[in-house]
């Protein structure tokens, strides 16, 4: 008798591929000011950062600083003839542009646009989200330049919120050059003209606090920032400072 090799068991047919489940469709969120400001996590960034700029010495850079930058940024877009969404998108980034503070003075620009990144980008477009992350991180002269309209209104509506209520020592006796120039400064406005193309910020200094000079020795670099940022929105960036026009 033949011993017949025992049949091969054949090849288990292979599993039919798994479908990977639908993702959830999500419905981007329309990314407005209004939003971010709900926002726990990012609403935590701000304090977090301030508390941070605060033990290394440096002016206000919380909520009032944020808001302000915000509703400058807004408006600064408004009077330059951009739409209502990107002039939302200009709000959103000046709120958020300082939150990389809460990591590291270093950089917290570029630190700050991952942070925002990371936060909204379940909610948001990724097209919407890209301009305000590129501004975010571009807003500092020492690492960034106006790479578009909503980073110029940043830059714009950062720069020009110098004033003594960011000055968080008490005594004089205390100030630093920056707390001197900045308590120095009794208002400060940006003005656009749409009709004359021109982005002005209008300083009050007392100068029996701060010479016009030592707002030039640190503010130089930022004055030269706003000069290009105003050419992307296709201005000419002025300042005048206790209504002399210096640049
Ligand atoms: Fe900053
Ligand atoms: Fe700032």
């Amino acid at each position: 008798m033949s011993s017949e090799p025992a049949p091969l068991s054949p090849e288990p047919a292979p599993a039919p591929a798994a479908t990977p489940p639908a993702a959830p469709a999500i419905e981007p969120e329309p990314l407005t000011l209004d939003l971010v400001k709900d926002d726990v996590e990012l609403s935590g960034f701000i304090s977090a950062a301030d508390r941070v700029m605060e033990g290394l010495g440096y002016t206000e850079h919380g909520f009032r600083h944020a808001n302000l930058t915000a509703r400058i940024a807004y408006n600064v877009m408004t009077r330059a003839g951009m739409d209502e969404h990107i002039a939302n998108l200009a709000c959103v980034a000046g709120y958020l542009h300082d939150v990389g503070n809460m990591i590291s003075r270093e950089v917290h620009g570029q630190i700050g646009a991952v942070l925002v990144y990371h936060a909204l980008r379940e909610r948001v477009s990724a097209g919407d989200l890209a301009l305000v992350v590129a501004a975010v991180a571009n807003h500092e002269e020492e690492n960034g330049a106006a790479v578009s309209p909503v980073s110029a209104a940043v830059i714009l509506a950062d720069k020009s919120d110098v004033h003594r209520s960011r000055v968080r020592k008490g005594g004089q006796v205390e100030f630093d050059i920056h707390d001197r120039v900045n308590f120095a400064a009794e208002q400060s406005f940006l003005r656009v003209d749409s009709t004359a193309k021109t982005v002005t910020l209008e300083l009050t200094i007392d100068t029996q606090i701060s010479q016009v000079m030592e707002y030039f020795e640190i503010f130089l670099g930022r004055m030269q920032m706003c000069r290009k940022a105003a050419q992307v929105l296709d201005c000419k960036f002025k300042l005048t400072i206790n209504g002399a026009e210096l640049a």
